[in-house]
């Protein structure tokens, strides 16, 4: 009986005290690399989320947006794109030239208006500005792009075909 009872605490603790620290630098290597792995391969997941979202024309529609006679210059016009979730903005800056961004602050998401009078997009929510040719931010908190919108221009039509997102 009273065998029986160091031989059930070894089961649970199979580890003389004396080796106890290198057990502990055992753990804390497989903790590391176990840390190391995920943060590698949430790595991996963004370079690749980044290949197939970065360009124009990898795999987004082909969606007509309007007749070119629809929206006069100075005018925008809003659509959604590449799904319903992704509010944008497609102004029409002169007479052959056309810009689209998506809607949403890269601040806070609030919606930014277009101000082509004043070459940029505008966020009301903190006073952010993006420039209307890039999508750059000007002005306010914002730090990183409006992804731009692809745009194909035909005789009639224009149709949105993809997708530029800045990594800065
Ligand atoms: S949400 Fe646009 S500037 Fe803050």
């Amino acid at each position: 009986m009273k065998d029986k009872q160091p031989e059930a605490w070894r089961q649970d603790f199979p580890v003389d005290w004396a080796d106890d620290h290198y057990v502990s630098r055992r753990d804390f290597v497989k903790f590391l690399v176990l840390i190391s792995g995920g943060f590698a391969t949430g790595q991996l997941c963004i370079g690749l989320d980044q290949l197939f979202q970065g360009g124009a024309g990898q795999g987004f529609p082909r969606q007509r947006l309007c007749g070119l006679d629809e929206v006069g210059v100075g005018q925008s016009l809003a659509f959604h794109y590449p799904d319903d979730n992704e509010p944008c903005l497609l102004v029409r800056l002169e007479e052959k030239r056309w810009v689209a961004f998506h809607q949403k602050c890269t601040h806070l998401a609030c919606a930014v208006v277009p101000q082509p009078e004043q070459k940029r997009l505008f966020c009301p929510c903190h006073e952010g500005a993006f420039d209307i040719d890039s999508g750059r931010p000007i002005q306010g908190p914002p730090r990183r792009a409006l992804p731009k919108v692809t745009l194909e221009i035909t005789d009639r039509e224009i149709f949105a075909i993809g997708l530029q997102r800045s990594n800065g």
